[in-house]
């Protein structure tokens, strides 16, 4: 049986040690090849899909990822809902590294990414409505589980998705919180978009790995947010295996 949700994990998550696996797939997708192959497994009792965005050795930068192969393999094989694991660095004073965050809104300043399925080909031009980019019921689900589990998180946010793979000046942090972001990440979009074209529910836990740029005194390094992401993933790993009972009663 495919189970219908599936986990994409991000820098920090690329794989699963409380799954329970049952079977480890490669696929090819009209898009090309996703970033790894398809995991299936049980976390917790219940079936669950997951795939390491970054590819199973984190070797994809994220303006390299194959979003459409991603979310296209995703759908064909009969997944409904996607809990999108993403490292982020805060902006907003109260998102300190460590927490997590559900956004429940974004803005995109990625460029030159394969941003829709819809540049075929098509007879008529289709808009789909993304003025709420995540799933109100799949966040509702985060929050309720990561409350249950007693995690620090935060509940509403705006998500800043940037281009990378280099992280942002000091003034560009500024200008990203003049524009009313508080956690900025690199992965966020096409992925959300992508769901959404395929009608699929799509929602975000953010893990804050770092201040953002200018944020904090100093350099911020990938040493660091290694530390922080391995400590930050017994949270994530806790509130996965609480949300998948939610999600699949
Ligand atoms: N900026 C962008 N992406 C990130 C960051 C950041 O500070 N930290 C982790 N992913």
């Amino acid at each position: 049986m495919i189970p219908n949700v599936a986990i994409i994990g991000g820098t920090g998550l690329t794989s699963l040690e409380n799954l329970r696996l049952t079977s480890c797939k490669d696929y090819h997708t009209p898009y090309g090849d996703p970033s790894s192959p398809i995991i299936q497994g049980e976390l917790g009792g219940k079936p669950v899909v997951f795939l390491a965005r970054h590819g199973t050795y984190h070797t994809i930068p994220p303006h390299k990822i194959n979003y459409r192969a991603n979310l296209w393999i995703l759908h064909h094989i009969g997944i409904k809902k996607i809990i999108a694991v993403a490292a982020v660095g805060g902006i907003r004073n109260d998102m300190m590294p460590g927490i997590l965050a559900f956004p429940d809104q974004l803005i995109d300043y990625t460029w030159g990414r394969h941003c829709t399925f819809s540049d075929g080909d098509t007879t008529h031009v289709t808009h789909v409505d993304f003025t709420e980019p995540y799933c109100h019921k799949l966040r509702c689900w985060m929050v309720q589980a990561a409350l249950l589990s007693n995690l620090d998180i935060r509940e509403s946010c705006t998500y800043a998705a940037t281009q990378g793979p280099r992280l942002e000046t000091a003034a560009e942090i500024k200008k990203l919180e003049s524009d009313g972001c508080d956690i900025v990440g690199m992965t966020g979009m096409p992925e959300a978009a992508l769901a959404r074209e395929l009608g699929l529910c799509y929602a975000t836990c953010a893990v804050v790995a770092n201040w953002a740029a200018g944020k904090a005194a100093g350099e911020i390094t990938m040493t660091d947010i290694e530390y922080r992401l391995r400590e930050s993933m017994t949270h994530v790993r806790v509130l996965l295996e609480s949300v998948i009972q939610l999600t699949t009663n």
